[in-house]
């Protein structure tokens, strides 16, 4: 691992101009700094002050950080507060015709809903969800559309204390099943279709089917969102309309008091075993971290309007569509629709439709929109625009540059924020109004969060040495568990050799400001078009197929899409005869990945060979079938490889 080196040569700095310095919540690098050095003169008090001041507590804690039972941390843990107060009540004397949430539907229609009549509807749903015998710890599936019914789901969810996990509503039938089993969830709401690019797309019969899948008995209410009234069948028995237990209801209800710890929601994601992860959060330390973030990364002003692309199925909805900017008050804009639909022009013209301030999507989206009409920007007004962001994966410097230019017209700053489900909130991340900005880097850690690179056994490497990232120090809004596999949270994030660190599975490397260049995943997790996919997955997904006997998927780099998947498959039977065989087997073996897990994980290719290129020991070699899906040369030593013949067999492109 030490002997990755950064190929990345990049030497233009951006420093924030005078005047967003000026207006900036954290101004210039003097104040960063002064942060940082509060955080590390006092870490638990640090963390303790900001609690205090940012979240209403009903009942103040006396304690900051209980390590006591590390990695198993604890923070303000006597505290007691209910999140969606905190997102909703603390603005109905203040601010309560503000408006909330802009929705934006696919179609283009436009919706506006304020502090106050979302309150009443969060209000009116969570007493829907008490009707149907839903209560606190119960564990709710959410699988739903970017909608204003999404982010009630979740708020309701959290007024009551029942703890939701939300289920991209491009995932299948199977991989809901999985969620629902390993959740043991009690109820599911979900909506009857999704329309997206001008298509309406099932999701209710997905849940059908899951349902009807095993162990998914547990499952006691279904909760349906008429978005579309097309065709569907409805369980009686089982199935409830939304709109039936929303209205009538009080448009108050008490929020259920909570201690800090109390788990907000479960968050399943991709890690290197084949099994998804239940990422566990907290109640204060999650939302404490999406409160800070909103104010030093975004720069939160309350005139802006503000705008995070991502679905609520991942990690940077929750955190910066359903959470952060309703606990700060913002104004939001909610999309349902893709960004290519009814052009590529969307997302600029939604820029100056709703004049958007603050912008943040993913590298993949910027690199598609660049390709299908670089020159579009320029034909909207982009002016309300101050700030943007980008999240998910690495952002090449000529994406960055574009960004930059061309969105940005060279006076907003990007704030490129590396983060993780784990992690809650950003954690390196551009204090816009502080820190020179360069095109790729995520520069600096956020004021209170320390963070190394490190060798296989902990220690820090230096210069541009690559490593493994860790952070040093627990953080309020880190995951607390897996949810039910407390062995697999530690060994997974803190690995004995990392000395307490927590490993976040990224390999990086520092350059000579001391800013962080995010080099990619060092496990078995691939980054598609910014989403999160176990490459473990995705092979058990293919040994599945009865015709399938073995497989391996590395990731390939990929223009647009970051990193595309490659699978090598060994079939039970012998390798397909002629090309059209073979044709037809891709498509299905496709499709069934797409079944199995969802249409975002299938393969961009497939690869037939008598067998798996291993070592003596029975170790497939992953490096070398990494280099053949790059169509490279083979450097490598193959003399330890059992079957050097059939590398030949898998260079083989099936056209
Ligand atoms: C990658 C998404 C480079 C990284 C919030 C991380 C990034 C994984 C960046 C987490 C960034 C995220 N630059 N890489 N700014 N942000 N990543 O859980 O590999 O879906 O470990 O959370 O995305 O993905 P996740």
């Amino acid at each position: 691992m030490s002997d990755i080196q950064s190929v990345l040569n990049e030497n233009r700095v951006f420093p924030p101009s005078d005047a967003f310095v000026k207006q900036a919540n954290v101004s210039g690098m003097a104040a960063y700094q002064a942060m940082v050095d509060a955080s590390q003169k006092d870490y638990p008090g640090y963390w303790a002050n900001l609690a205090r001041e940012n979240i209403q507590w009903k009942k103040p804690f006396t304690k900051s950080l209980n390590d006591s039972n590390a990695p198993f941390y604890k923070w303000f843990e006597d505290g007691v507060l209910n999140v969606s107060y905190n997102c909703l009540d603390k603005h109905l004397t203040t601010q309560p015709e503000k408006i909330a949430i802009k929705f934006e539907a696919d179609d283009g229609k436009v919706t506006h809903i304020n502090y106050r009549d979302l309150h009443a509807r969060v209000c009116q749903f969570a007493n829907g969800l008490k009707s149907r015998g839903i209560k606190k710890g119960d564990r709710v599936i959410i699988y739903l559309p970017m909608s204003i019914e999404a982010v009630i789901s979740m708020q309701a969810c959290a007024r009551i204390g029942a703890i939701h996990s939300v289920v991209f509503g491009g995932f299948s039938s199977k991989s809901l099943q999985e969620r629902i089993v390993d959740a043991q969830a009690v109820a599911i709401i979900t909506a009857d279709f999704q329309m997206r690019g001008g298509k309406l797309m099932p999701l209710k019969s997905i849940v059908d089917e899951a349902l009807a899948l095993e162990g998914c008995d547990v499952i006691k209410n279904v909760i349906v969102y008429k978005r579309a009234g097309g065709e569907m069948t409805f369980n009686a028995q089982r199935d409830v309309w939304w709109h039936d237990i929303e209205t009538n209801q009080a448009k108050v209800c008490e929020p259920e008091w909570v201690d800090a710890e109390h788990p907000l929601f479960i968050l399943y994601t991709s890690g290197s075993t084949g099994k998804p992860k239940g990422v566990q959060h907290s109640s204060a330390g999650y939302l404490l971290g999406t409160m800070l973030t909103m104010k030093w990364v975004f720069d939160y002003k309350a005139s802006d309007v503000f705008w995070c692309t991502a679905d609520v199925g991942w990690i940077t909805g929750h955190s910066y569509v359903a959470y952060g900017p309703l606990a700060m008050g913002a104004t939001q804009v909610i999309f349902e629709g893709i960004p290519t639909y009814p052009d590529a022009g969307r997302f600029w013209k939604m820029i100056q439709d709703h004049k958007i301030t603050t912008f943040y999507t993913a590298p993949t989206a910027i690199r598609s929109l660049i390709k299908l009409g670089g020159d579009l920007p320029a034909k909207y007004d982009l002016s309300s625009l101050r700030l943007l962001g980008t999240v998910g994966e690495p952002i090449n410097p000529e994406a960055w540059m574009w960004y930059y230019n061309v969105v940005g017209q060279g006076r907003c700053p990007i704030v490129d924020t590396w983060w993780q489900t784990e992690t809650g909130c950003h954690m390196i991340a551009p204090l816009p109004g502080a820190m020179p900005i360069k095109p790729g880097t995520c520069t600096l850690p956020i004021p209170g969060i320390q963070v190394a690179v490190v060798d296989e056994t902990g220690l820090e490497v230096d210069g541009t040495h690559g490593g493994s990232l860790v952070i040093k120090k627990p953080f309020p809004s880190q995951i607390r568990t897996i949810w039910g596999d407390p062995d697999r949270f530690v060994s997974n994030y803190f690995p004995e050799e990392m000395r307490g660190f927590y490993l976040a599975g990224d390999s990086a490397h520092r350059d000579e400001d001391g800013y962080i260049w995010i080099m990619g995943r060092n496990d078995d997790v691939l980054k598609v078009s910014g989403h999160r996919l176990g490459t473990m997955e995705i092979e058990s997904a293919l040994v599945s197929n009865p015709l399938v006997a073995e497989a391996a998927v590395v990731g390939r780099p990929h223009d647009i899409k970051g990193e595309s998947v490659v699978a090598f498959v060994v079939l039970k039977g012998a390798r397909p005869a002629d090309s059209a065989t073979a044709k037809k087997l891709i498509e299905d073996l496709r499709n069934w990945v797409g079944k199995e897990i969802g249409p975002i994980a299938k393969p961009d290719e497939i690869r037939f060979g008598e067998n798996l290129p291993k070592t003596r020991s029975g170790k497939i070699m992953r490096r070398l079938l990494r280099a053949i899906a790059k169509g490279e040369a083979i450097t490598q030593d193959v003399s330890t490889l059992e079957n050097p013949a059939i590398l030949e067999q898998l260079k083989e492109v099936i056209k």
